[in-house]
């Protein structure tokens, strides 16, 4: 039966794959190094001699070999790995490609992780699942910034197994001296970052040496081959049913009223049917009633399977919930120290509105500037005010609610993350969660008697939040404030937070950058927020040029009580009134991002109101407005 195909697999090979050889323990492992190290040649040979090809792909990677060029060898390892088009045409390899073989002993996973500097994000994604590490040294260059900085990845996430593959040994005529310089400036750096353990094998992958098996060139290597090595090491699976039992609730299993199963994968401990489980965040108690696998039910399992629970009690239990052993619960909390890997082009807008994605549980969270990031050529700590593509910073996250956590030293299920950005869906960083932040445990939702409602009801009114957006110049200052004197005059109580006004005072710290951006919609969206709790039509007439944090603001209020109104005013337009000379002033170059010139502005797709300044006045404007507002109270006032 096959089970290795040259291209990068997909889900259901996996599982494929396991099934086929169920009863080997597995190890994966990641394999990191730079592009001319001879990463794939190697990979390439760990699988033609551990005689996991087939013969027809043999016979077309010999065709391919003729046809590319093979460095003078029959048969080119390297192309064996480097399956995708792109990489062949390139000449690098460009994505993980996670790839099968087993040997007698063991079946192994590698993700083959490409050594270019701007592909960290690769490496983390590989290096996040696996036991073992090899970072490969080109002999004849040793310890590289490469190998400096994919040792600290690996190290950072929790990878307990590392192998320092000394290659191409047969370059430099498999000099002992030479590679146990190579292994001693590799001890002392690997020291320096808390790498305990470490193993150092002199090979060759482009003539084999210590691959498979012992090499006649190094008699004076008496440590295991390369392979020999992987079959051995001890990789701990059991150390996780040890720890306290936790299942992340995937789905509901709801096939019929008679019956609802919790289903998932079990990340560390053991369950048995009577045991005592808490169900988190909420902190209910029930016991387990049955385990339901496939083949029926089970009186135990274990981490690393699926089964569906079913539950003694009818409690609240829903995807992204923990299920978990009632007398050692994990924590809860919703702010948390971080360690962040930066993967994005765009760098981190403190600030921001992100999806954190933890197991199956999945929160709105922001950023704060980080407190530093860590140099991984120096493992110096800088300041920071931000996180760019490959950075790793440490930072403080806050979350909208509660998640379900541990600390990653003690879980990569529970204490790993990734970050998403709302608006392009794109994953923008990975992370570990250390520990809660006290202050989270410490402050609590004081419960207030005087509700929004009876203030605002108080008032003969209800609380709205009218958020102006548009361009410097386009009327938002003008329109807001004539609305304001009709609620006004109409006996409303109102408040209007103005951008020119607001900088003078609370956010007098805040520039023109994006991040700064961000952080005075943050602070005025809170403000507004406040006030709508007190009761208050409150207007604001900000820029606030991103979608993303007047979504953010949006989601601050109850349904229905955020009025997007944008004033539309095109460019030209604005630039022509140029009521403060800014534009003229921007056009001169005299100042730095100016919105619509040098800084961008996303329009509202949907807003609630839309002025079009060109066709409507500011008196006519005004009066729509207030109508539209009054139009979605409720008939009581
Ligand atoms: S926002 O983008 O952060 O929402 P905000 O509304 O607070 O901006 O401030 C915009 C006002 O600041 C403008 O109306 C203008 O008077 C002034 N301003 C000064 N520099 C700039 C700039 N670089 N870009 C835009 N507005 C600026």
């Amino acid at each position: 039966m096959n089970s290795y195909r040259p291209d990068a697999l997909i889900a259901s090979d996996i599982s494929a794959y396991l099934t086929l050889h169920q009863n080997k323990s597995l190890l994966r492992f990641i394999t990191c190094g730079s592009v001319d190290d001879g990463k794939s040649t190697l990979i390439g040979r760990l699988l033609y001699d551990s005689k996991m090809i087939f013969e027809d792909q043999l016979a077309s990677l010999e065709a391919d070999s003729k046809r590319v060029g093979t460095q003078g060898q029959e048969i080119d390892f390297a192309l064996l790995v480097d399956g995708l088009a792109a990489e062949r045409e390139q000449g690098i390899t460009i994505d993980v490609a996670y790839r099968f073989f087993s040997t007698e002993k063991r079946k192994f996973i590698v993700a083959d992780t490409p050594g270019h500097e701007q592909y960290t994000r690769n490496m983390v994604t590989g290096a996040s699942t696996a036991d073992l590490a090899i970072i490969l040294i080109d002999a004849r260059k040793g310890v590289l910034t490469q190998t400096r900085r994919h040792s600290y990845l690996a190290h950072l996430l929790g990878i307990r197994h590392i192998v320092v593959a000394v290659n191409k040994m047969d370059l430099i005529g498999y000099d002992q001296a030479a590679y146990q310089a190579i292994v001693d400036d590799y001890r002392e750096f690997a020291k320096s970052i808390g790498i305990q353990d470490f193993t150092p094998i002199p090979l060759s992958g482009f003539k084999g040496d210590n691959v498979t098996g012992p090499s006649a060139n190094t008699p004076w290597y008496a440590g295991p081959a390369l392979l020999e090595h992987l079959e051995q090491v001890d990789v701990e699976v059991d150390t996780d049913r040890t720890r306290p039992f936790r299942l992340p609730v995937q789905w509901v299993n709801r096939p019929n009223l008679d019956f609802r199963g919790f289903a998932g994968l079990i990340a560390s401990g053991v369950v048995k049917p009577g045991d005592a489980v808490r169900i988190l965040p909420s902190g209910r108690t029930t016991s387990v009633a049955r385990i339901v696998a496939m083949d029926g039910d089970r009186d135990e399992a274990g981490a690393g399977e699926s089964v569906t629970l079913t539950l003694a009690d009818e409690v609240d239990c829903s995807r992204g919930d923990v299920i978990a052993a009632a007398d050692a619960p994990p924590q809860v909390a919703d702010q948390f120290k971080a360690t962040i890997v930066w993967m994005d082009q765009a760098e981190l807008l403190p600030g921001r509105a992100y999806w954190l994605k933890l197991g199956t549980q999945t929160v709105s969270v922001t950023v704060r500037e980080p407190e530093y990031t860590i140099d991984v050529n120096t493992l110096a700590n800088a300041p920071a005010k931000t996180l760019k593509l490959n950075d790793i910073g440490v930072a403080e996250i806050a979350a909208d609610r509660g998640i379900v956590f541990a600390p990653y030293a003690d879980s990569h299920d529970l204490g790993g993350f990734i970050l998403i950005d709302k608006a392009t869906n794109a994953t923008v960083a990975a992370g570990m969660l250390h520990h809660a932040l006290r202050r989270a445990q410490n402050v609590h939702w004081q419960a207030i008697e005087i509700t929004r409602e009876a203030h605002a009801a108080q008032k003969g009114q209800q609380a709205r939040l009218l958020w102006f957006t548009g361009l410097s110049g386009s009327g938002k200052s003008t329109i807001a404030n004539l609305v304001e004197k009709k609620l006004h005059a109409m006996g409303k109580h109102s408040f209007l937070l103005d951008g020119d006004n607001v900088r003078h005072g609370l956010n007098r710290d805040l520039s023109f950058t994006d991040a700064d951006r961000v952080e005075n919609i943050r602070r005025v969206g809170e403000v507004a927020r406040l006030m709508t709790d007190a009761g208050l039509i409150v207007l604001t007439a900000f820029i606030s040029p991103f979608r993303a944090e007047r979504e953010m603001v949006r989601a601050m209020l109850p349904p229905g009580d955020f009025f997007e109104i944008f004033i539309d005013t095109p460019i030209a337009e604005a630039e022509r009134r140029d009521p403060k000379g800014l534009y003229r002033k921007a056009r001169a170059g005299e100042i730095a991002n100016f919105t619509g010139i040098s800084s961008p502005y996303e329009a509202p797709e949907r807003p609630e109101i839309r002025i079009d300044t060109t066709k409507e006045t500011p008196e006519a404007a005004a009066e729509r407005i207030v109508e539209t507002i009054m139009g979605t109270w409720s008939p009581v006032i």
